[in-house]
């Protein structure tokens, strides 16, 4: 039976969520294209070599801009409570029974969410900083050379978990049935906030009484 839906992200969320979205895949198809010769095919995606090298850092400055204006949205609902542990110490389980109903009772986001909201924010800082440190055309110039070789190092380490972390968020989303919906249409069902998210439920089911 189909339950009534609650809104879980205004218009404004999601498109900021999904300009995000295409700024992280455009700057990692531009970067794995220049790291490494095996993937330069890559560049015919941003159209050509010389367009991926110019496109990449301004692509990388506007994902982290607007990943700011979700980080200003999302952080209160993100911050680390001590459940959190208990739910990620738990989280094997879900995993491997998939029986979320088990799971101690999370609020709007649950201890596996906020651990890659974290995740999301460390790296694209860690970008941010080394990408400016060796970007030729505005900076390196004034960054000794062994200080842009860490960087460099850091910038890729970075990037891989970053795109890790992408792949779990993403999988979560298709694989947690009605989520996707969430950030499409912005609305949920209530049996499904009910199931993932009951502490967000119990608030929501009080404002609406308000
Ligand atoms: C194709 C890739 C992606 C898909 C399918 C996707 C899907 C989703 C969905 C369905 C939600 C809502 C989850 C919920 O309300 O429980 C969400 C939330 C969110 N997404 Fe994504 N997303 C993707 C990529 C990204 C990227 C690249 C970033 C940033 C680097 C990002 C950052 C966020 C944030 C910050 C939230 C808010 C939830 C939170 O704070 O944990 N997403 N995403």
């Amino acid at each position: 039976m189909k339950t009534p839906a609650l809104q879980r992200y205004n218009a404004g969320q999601r498109s900021n969520h999904w300009a995000v979205v295409t700024c992280f895949v455009l700057a990692a198809v531009s970067g794995l294209a220049l790291f490494h010769p095996a993937l330069f095919w890559l560049t015919a995606l941003v159209g050509g070599p010389q367009w991926a090298r110019i496109l990449h850092p301004y692509l990388g400055i506007a994902m982290f801009l607007l990943f700011l204006g979700m980080f200003f949205m999302f952080v209160g609902a993100n911050i680390w409570r001590k459940e959190d542990s208990e739910w990620l110490g738990q989280a094997g389980k879900l995993i491997s029974e998939g029986n979320g109903a088990k799971m101690p009772a999370a609020g709007r986001y649950n201890a596996g969410q906020k651990f890659v909201f974290w995740v999301f924010t460390l790296c694209l800082i860690v970008l941010l900083v080394t990408g400016l440190m060796f970007w030729q055309a505005w900076f390196a110039a004034s960054v000794a050379i062994p200080l842009q070789r860490v960087a460099v190092v850091l910038h890729a380490l970075a990037a891989f978990i970053l795109v890790l972390a992408v792949i779990v968020h993403a999988y979560a989303a298709i694989w947690v049935k009605g989520t996707i919906g969430a950030m499409v249409r912005g609305t949920v069902s209530a049996a499904w906030a009910k199931h993932h998210h009951p502490l967000w439920y119990r608030d929501q089911v009080q404002a609406s009484k308000k």
